[in-house]
């Protein structure tokens, strides 16, 4: 790692109030200098409760647009403009206004939080890998439009027989390559190693799990569990988790080609500093990054459904 960028970034942790939020995805060097790694849902929840003025989501897109949408007040900053989540906009309005239409107050829209915010504006609650289960559930209404992953769709509706579910079309290509084969094929290599599966990845592979669930969930099984060896069918950055948490004697193996996010590879520490360089020192010659504005009406209809995953969840928990 450039102990130079390093320090850098660490000058601005300490004379500004800013806090560095990354995602288990992002690279070893991202999450080393981040005030905080977690999952999804806890990045939004950890931001909520950051006393920072500043905010620098190392994730993608739609992470730091959470961020802002529950932080109007914070400057929220992304390092790289162009990490974005493709599964994000695989959401189709006709279908889901023609499924309003057919199905009136019996249909709820839950928007994985993997969305734009107009995705999320059309809907009537979000949900996230780690809570879907449980906000789900709580809702009222007995048909479900699950956008946009068809594959998380499929593992909810597989837990909640008595509702009826209709999916989007969307999916993440980095968890639906994930081939049963090779998953098979660590089986066999690494006789009883748990299986840990992240809900986007397809049916043929959910199969083989002894666990489906978020990456704070999968992480957490290497954790407690008692196994030596783990085959993690999730993007790879989750490895440094283990590493640094969990220590040499437990390992994870990850079905080949080695599943990576391109969007998360294009953050960078370089990038990183420059967002800040720019955007707290008012360096022009530094890149951008991306300071994210939301439109106010846009923002009002796209927090709505964010607020009710919250009050859901913690309702739940009361
Ligand atoms: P988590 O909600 O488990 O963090 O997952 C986010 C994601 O992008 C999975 O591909
Ligand atoms: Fe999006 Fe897939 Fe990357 Fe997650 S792993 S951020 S769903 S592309």
């Amino acid at each position: 790692m450039d102990s130079s960028i390093k320090d850098d970034i660490d000058q601005f942790k300490k004379r500004d109030n800013v806090t560095i939020l990354a995602h288990y995805y992002n690279s070893e060097e991202i999450q080393s200098v981040a005030d905080f790694v977690g999952d999804s849902l806890a990045l939004a929840k950890v931001a909520v409760d950051s006393p920072a003025d500043t905010v620098v989501v190392c994730g993608v897109r739609f992470m730091a647009e959470t961020v802002k949408l529950l932080n109007p007040e914070k400057t929220v900053l992304l390092p790289c403009a162009a990490a974005d989540c493709p599964m994000a906009h695989m959401v189709d309005a006709d279908k889901v206004a023609m499924l309003r239409s057919r199905y009136g107050d019996d249909l709820a829209v839950a928007c994985y939080v993997n969305s734009t915010l107009e995705a999320k504006a059309l809907s009537d609650v979000c949900i996230t890998s780690a809570n879907a289960l449980d906000v789900i559930g709580q809702m009222p209404q007995p048909i479900i439009h699950l956008i946009p992953d068809r594959n998380l769709g499929a593992h909810i509706a597989g837990a909640i027989p008595q509702k009826q579910f209709i999916f989007g079309d969307g999916c993440c290509a980095v968890h639906d390559d994930i081939d049963a084969c090779t998953v098979m094929a660590l089986k066999d290599a690494y006789p009883g190693a748990p299986v840990l599966v992240h809900p986007e990845c397809s049916a043929a592979v959910r199969a083989l799990a002894d666990v489906v669930g978020s990456t704070s969930a999968l992480v957490g099984e290497v954790e407690r569990g008692r196994a030596g060896t783990y085959i993690m069918c999730t993007v790879e950055g989750v490895r440094h988790r283990v590493a640094e948490f969990v220590g040499p004697e437990k390992k994870v193996v990850f079905p080949a080609p080695t599943p990576r996010c391109v969007d998360m590879d294009k953050v960078t520490l370089e990038m990183l500093r420059d967002v800040l360089m720019h955007h707290l020192d008012g360096r022009q010659e530094r890149g951008k990054g991306f300071c994210v504005e939301i439109d106010e009406e846009l923002a009002r209809r796209a927090a709505r459904p964010v607020e009710r995953m919250f009050s859901l969840s913690f309702a739940k928990r009361a």
